[in-house]
């Protein structure tokens, strides 16, 4: 009953919902280049399957972060029905079914390729009983890390992302909504890139330094991405099919910047700006050479810079990069208080993410420009079948 009211909403605003382009998560990610972007706000991304989606899935523009903390009733039993109504409310509200309960319907049938990605941080894992992964905990402290209590941690994360951002804040309020009982917000962070309509498709994503940020990533739909993210048969058989999430929120200092050259800019990372060409090419796509060296002997791609200090000749030392840019009021007397929602996903945080994140502490040019203010780790549990919910592993 609860699916015919929904479908009534949207065919009472004349949306034919049985036209609906059919897309899997997978089509959706994979890819990047070939994706057509959606101009009528239809397009879906298929909730029910082995994996979750949101992660595979092509970058959205719109995303807001969740991580919420058990109320002390929330036993495992609670926990159980909290994440059948979440995943029942988050399987609809991407379809383009207005939520069960939904006070707004209207604002359930622009899908807009929205997707709902829940992770468990160790306190539910514990709540339920479950084996925690060996990774999932906090970072170790980095010498750069200046973290702020306000954006650590949590027991539940929602990832939820849409290509418009009225539908990332309908669906938000709706599965807060079914949550409000059992959790408490313990943060709320919102990002963005640019739409999918106003740029070819296959664009990499600017930061707000200006970089072409995301090129050397793991691509959906390759035998890297699956061992990479979907792999680790180490992590418990809970997780099988699910993966690891870690959100570092670093702050941008863009005062600073503004006092750097186009050159020194472009040495931080070992880029161009305007192609995000490695500094030995022209092209984006090119291998950066980085045994050439300038006419005096330097390298042209510096030592210190972030591309050849992020990168690892231990392959298995890679992470799928799926982050946001953020823009929040700054405090007062200063301009801008922005920065990176910086998103990845691995099968093994301690693998393949601590490696990386050492190096950068170690040395980094970014670092003189850049601060990691927040921290979190969660799990991300397997897709579930239309009969089951996601964490129905768990629990
Ligand atoms: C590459 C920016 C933080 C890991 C890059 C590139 C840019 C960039 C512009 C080059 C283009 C590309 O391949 O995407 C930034 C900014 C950061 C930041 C502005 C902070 C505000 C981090 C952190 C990590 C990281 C915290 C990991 C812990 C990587 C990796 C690459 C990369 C693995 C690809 C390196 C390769 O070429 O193999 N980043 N990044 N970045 N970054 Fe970052």
């Amino acid at each position: 009953a609860g699916a015919a009211a929904g479908i009534g909403a949207a065919s009472a605003v004349g949306i034919d919902l049985s036209t609906r382009p059919a897309r899997s998560a997978h089509q959706a990610a994979g890819a990047a280049t070939a994706a057509v972007p959606a101009t009528d706000g239809t397009e879906t991304v298929t909730f029910y399957g082995a994996h979750q989606a949101g992660v595979d899935t092509r970058p959205q523009a719109s995303v807001t972060l969740l991580a919420l903390d058990l109320n002390a009733g929330t036993d495992a039993g609670a926990l159980r029905r909290m994440m059948r109504v979440l995943t029942q409310d988050a399987a609809r509200l991407t379809q383009g079914t207005a939520a069960l309960a939904d006070s707004e319907p209207e604002l359930a049938v622009t899908p807009a390729r929205l997707t709902v990605t829940f992770g468990f941080g160790p306190g539910l894992v514990a709540r339920a009983g479950g084996e925690r992964p060996s990774w999932l905990r906090p970072l170790p402290a980095f010498g750069i890390d200046r973290l702020e209590p306000a954006w650590n941690d949590g027991d539940l994360l929602l990832q939820i992302a849409a290509d418009d951002p009225v539908t990332v804040a309908h669906a938000t309020r709706m599965l807060l909504k079914d949550s409000r009982s059992f959790t408490t917000v313990r943060w709320r962070q919102t990002g963005f890139r640019r739409t999918p309509a106003v740029e070819k498709p296959g664009t990499t994503m600017r930061n707000l330094f200006g970089q072409v940020d995301g090129t050397v990533n793991l691509v959906a739909g390759t035998a890297d991405f699956d061992s990479l993210v979907w792999g680790a048969a180490e992590n418990p058989a809970w997780l099988h099919g699910g993966t690891g999430f870690v959100l570092r929120r670093i702050r941008m200092n863009l005062d600073k910047w503004d006092g750097l050259d186009r050159a020194g800019r472009e040495a931080s990372v070992g880029r161009t700006l305007a192609a995000g060409a490695p500094l030995t090419g022209t092209h984006e796509s090119d291998e950066p050479d980085f045994a050439a060296t300038t006419t005096i002997g330097f390298p042209v791609i510096p030592e210190f810079s972030h591309m050849r200090r992020a990168r690892s000749e231990n392959t298995a030392e890679r992470i799928l990069r799926r982050g946001y840019n953020y823009d929040d009021a700054p405090a007062s007397g200063s301009v801008s208080d922005s920065g990176l929602l910086f998103v990845t996903f691995q099968a093994d945080v301690d693998a393949q993410f601590v490696p990386i994140q050492r190096r950068l502490d170690e040395l980094d040019l970014l670092n003189q420009w850049t601060t990691p203010i927040g921290s979190a780790v969660f799990a991300i549990p397997p897709g579930c079948t239309a009969d089951g919910y996601i964490g129905d592993t768990l629990f």
